[in-house]
C-alpha cells in the first residue's frame, strides 16, 4: 500500500507533538524539515520517536561533500531515518549524504523535480531526468517526485526502476491523491492534514483514499 507521510511544518513544538501523537495511527511516517526544526532544536526528535514511525529530516541538503557528510552525520546522530539531499550539487555531494545514511542503516532520498510551479523554471528540460538518474548511480534509496505532475512522475518512475518515489504536492498544492497514489510508493501531505479542524480524522480519510 502507498505510505502516507505527514510533513510535520509547524513552527510550536506541542502543537507539533500533538498532531504527530493524534495522527500516528493513520501514516506511516513524519517527515520534518526547516520550519519545526529551526523552531524547536533537533530535540524535536525526542518528542516524536515515541511515537515509533519514521522520521525523515527534510533538509533538501545541498553543499560540499564534506559539508553535506557533517549534516548527514547531525542528522542521523539526532535520531532522523533518512535524509532529503539535492542532487544538483553533484554526485560527490549527494554521495556523501547516502554514505552517512548507510551507515547509519538509514536512507537517503534525492529530490529529481519540486512540486511547486516555479519548479518547471529549471528542472524541465531534462535536468530532473539526470537528477533521477543521479539518484540511481549514488545508490540513494529513492527520489522526491512532484504529486502535482503526474506525468513527470511516470517519467521519473521509468529512470529509476524500482526505487522508492516519495511525492509531495497532494492537498494543498494540488495534487491529487487517488491518481499519485497508484505511481508512487508514499505521498508526503502537510497542509490538508495538518491545517484541518480534525488532523486525525483527516489523515484518517487520506489513509483510506491511498490504494
Ligand atoms: O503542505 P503541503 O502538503 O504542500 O506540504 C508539502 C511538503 O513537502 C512541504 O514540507 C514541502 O516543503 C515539501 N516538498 C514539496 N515539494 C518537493 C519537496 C518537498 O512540497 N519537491
Amino acid at each position: 500500500m502507498t505510505e502516507l507521510i505527514l510533513a510535520l511544518d509547524l513552527l510550536d513544538r506541542k502543537q507539533a507533538a500533538r498532531v504527530a501523537e493524534s495522527c500516528a495511527p493513520f501514516i506511516d511516517a513524519v517527515k520534518v524539515g526547516y520550519p519545526l526544526v529551526l523552531a524547536t532544536g533537533l530535540s524535536i526528535v525526542d518528542d516524536l520517536s515515541g511515537l515509533g514511525l519514521p522520521l525523515i529530516a527534510d533538509f533538501k541538503v545541498a553543499d560540499i561533500p564534506n559539508t553535506n557528510r557533517l549534516i548527514s552525520e547531525a542528522v542521523f546522530s539526532a535520531g532522523f531515518d533518512a535524509i532529503i539531499a539535492h542532487g544538483f550539487v553533484g554526485a560527490d555531494a549527494a554521495r556523501a549524504c547516502v554514505e552517512v545514511a548507510h551507515n547509519h542503516g538509514g536512507a537517503a532520498y534525492i529530490v529529481a523535480e519540486m512540486s511547486h510551479p516555479g519548479a518547471t523554471e529549471f528542472f524541465h528540460g531534462g535536468v530532473a531526468e539526470r537528477l533521477a538518474t543521479l539518484a540511481v548511480s549514488c545508490r540513494a534509496d529513492g527520489i522526491i517526485a512532484p504529486a502535482t505532475r503526474p506525468d513527470r512522475i511516470s517519467r521519473l518512475r521509468e529512470i529509476v526502476g524500482e526505487k522508492t518515489i516519495y511525492s509531495p504536492g497532494v492537498g494543498a498544492q494540488g495534487g491529487d491523491l487517488d491518481t499519485v497514489a497508484r505511481l508512487v510508493d508514499g505521498v508526503i501531505v502537510g497542509r490538508s492534514i495538518y491545517e484541518a479542524e480534525d488532523p486525525a480524522a483527516e489523515a484518517e480519510r487520506l489513509s483510506r483514499i491511498r490504494r
